[in-house]
């Protein structure tokens, strides 16, 4: 899909009120296309919408939802429904993580994470796919991690939906590169978000984190491009290197000496 041809098409981004997804929206709105924003925090995409419609003249709408919650994507769908909005891009972004020893959070916590990680990023997809196909062209963005190349002791629920998210993903690549939608798996490298504090980082071996707006910028650049997977980080192959050659022990002793809690945590 090339972003140049897109002006006044919609896009609709996931966890739009921060962070990487924030960015998107950003981006996205330079290049003149309208946006739907997703998140909870209503008043953040009241205001970010509002920014981007008198900076780029574009349309704008904010959907507060839950993700977590089963009929979100429903209630979604039936906004666009009501207000004729076919989506051309999807940018299934928002996610949440959970640093720490699996035992110290409740199972309900690891499964509202599981249903936002996971089973939003799927129904948006099948809901949204109707409306992309209409399109020549379209694309949907979905956003994996470097997690997702290996358990991580210490963030296993998180590492583990995004492995689904990896996989999940670049299956839909294969089924639908032939019909006009191309779908992406973005990796971003340690990013400078919001996302580590809310969840509850500690010091780790994992230094240095990217700007958004250079995540975001190489997420777009390549949507023209026929790549199932782009990894927006430099080094991200050795760790794939890493993960798929070395022996599993070898692999989960590494990283999870990179993420173990201090002591009394
Ligand atoms: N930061 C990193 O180092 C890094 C590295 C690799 C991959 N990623 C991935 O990048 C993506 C974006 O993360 P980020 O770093 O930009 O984090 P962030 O700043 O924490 O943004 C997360 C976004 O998701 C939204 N969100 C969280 N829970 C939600 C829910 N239940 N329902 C609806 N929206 C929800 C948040 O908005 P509300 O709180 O307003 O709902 C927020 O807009 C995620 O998929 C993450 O896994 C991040």
């Amino acid at each position: 899909m090339d972003l140049t041809q897109c002006a006044g098409a919609w896009a609709l981004v996931t966890g739009a009120s921060s962070g990487i997804g924030r960015e998107f929206c950003v981006q996205l709105a330079a290049a003149k296309m309208n946006l739907v924003m997703v998140a909870r925090r209503e008043a953040l995409l009241e205001e970010l919408a509002a920014e981007l419609t008198a900076g780029h003249g574009i349309e704008t709408r904010v959907i507060a939802a839950d993700l977590a919650l089963e009929d979100s994507a429903g209630k979604i769908q039936s906004r666009l429904a009501r207000d004729g909005i076919q989506i051309r891009l999807l940018c299934n972004n928002a996610a949440a993580g959970r640093w720490g020893r699996f035992e110290q959070t409740e199972a309900e916590a690891y499964c509202e994470m599981i249903r936002l990680n996971t089973c939003a990023v799927v129904t948006l997809c099948h809901r949204m796919l109707p409306a992309l196909s209409s399109h020549p062209s379209s694309a949907i963005i979905n956003v994996s991690s470097p997690a997702a190349y290996q358990p991580v002791p210490y963030m296993a629920v998180y590492a583990a939906s995004k492995a689904f998210v990896h996989s999940f993903s670049q299956a839909l690549y294969g089924e639908w590169r032939a019909r006009g939608v191309r779908v992406q798996t973005l990796v971003p490298g340690p990013t400078d978000t919001e996302f580590d504090a809310k969840a509850g980082a500690y010091d780790s071996a994992l230094k240095g984190r990217a700007a958004p707006a250079d995540v975001v910028r190489v997420a777009l650049q390549q949507l023209g491009q026929d790549q199932p997977v782009v990894a927006a980080a430099k080094g991200l192959f050795k760790q794939r290197f890493f993960a798929g050659l070395f022996p599993p022990r070898t692999v989960i002793e590494q990283v999870g000496r990179m993420f173990r809690p201090p002591e009394g945590r």
